[in-house]
């Protein structure tokens, strides 16, 4: 079922719950994330990140989630996610993606501003929806760059105001605590500050570094602006580690051997749709 990014993220903030949006890096996972939605009667988004383009290209990937969108029986949104490049994201564009992030958050403000302002001119000319990032997000990215610790890493609310009103994105990423990857302590997020920035912007607020944040501390951030929550290191993990376990266990190979990760992704994606409440809406 299709549905635009403006629609989910108002149905979202309207009836208080969080859209989870899975990154995914082949059809595999992909099956996994939609079985899930579909068995959680959930809309749900499917995010492909950098390297994944590279290695698969945006025509492929955008067929695939298109395809998925088109045939699933829940809402399903098709999202770029992280891209460093507007050249990625206009290419996103073109193929027919109407949902997608530039991340210049590791540049200057005014940097920043000019890039995914640069961005938004462009994707709105086409309807297309555009997530900005502003502040830090720790741990490493998905191309692996490490967040330098020694730099603030909170949005700053007066930042947030400046950007929004700057740049005309439709939804922000920020930090407040939050990393990518495996968190190595117990995630700390800072609800008032996200409080605050909600209060200063009106636009969609989006958590990245899911994997890991407690089901309460979610629920917390939701209650508090949050409308879309990321989830990507969980899935390619519990996708590789299934593979593996299962090509180790058996001595022939079987053209159904994949179906495993299908099994386990939607295991853990139905999990992490209950936890932001977007479970039972359709
Ligand atoms: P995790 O990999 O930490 O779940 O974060 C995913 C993410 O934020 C993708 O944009």
């Amino acid at each position: 079922m299709k549905i635009t990014m403006h629609e989910l993220l108002q149905w979202a903030d309207e009836e208080k719950f969080g859209v989870i949006a899975f990154n995914y890096s082949d059809i595999w996972d992909l099956l996994g994330i939609i079985k899930a939605a579909e068995a959680e009667h959930a809309p749900v988004m499917v995010m492909s990140v950098p390297p994944v383009v590279e290695n698969i290209g945006i025509k492929y990937l955008y067929g695939m989630c298109n395809a998925a969108a088109e045939s699933a029986k829940v809402p399903v949104v098709p999202h770029l996610d992280h891209s460093f490049s507007p050249a990625m994201c206009f290419g996103a564009v073109d193929t027919g993606y109407r949902s997608i992030m530039i991340d210049a958050s590791m540049k200057s403000l005014e940097e920043n501003i000019q890039t995914t302002k640069k961005v938004v001119d462009y994707a709105h000319r086409f309807d297309c929806f555009v997530e900005g990032e502003l502040g830090r997000i720790r741990g490493s990215n998905c191309e692996g760059v490490v967040t330098d610790e020694s730099k603030p890493f909170l949005t700053e609310v007066e930042d947030a105001r400046r950007f929004v009103a700057e740049t005309g994105v439709d939804s922000l990423a920020i930090g407040i605590g939050n990393a990518h990857g495996f968190y190595t302590e117990r995630p700390n997020l800072n609800i008032r500050r996200l409080a605050e920035i909600n209060e200063a912007v009106d636009t969609k607020l989006v958590l990245h570094g899911g994997t890991g944040i407690p089901a309460e501390t979610v629920r917390e951030a939701i209650k508090n602006g949050i409308n879309k929550i990321n989830v990507g290191t969980i899935i390619f993990n519990t996708h590789m580690k299934t593979l593996k376990a299962s090509l180790n266990s058996q001595e022939e190979f079987d053209l159904k051997q994949h179906n495993c990760i299908i099994d386990a992704v939607a295991e853990v994606a139905r999990e992490w749709i209950r936890v932001s409440m977007s479970n039972g809406r359709v």
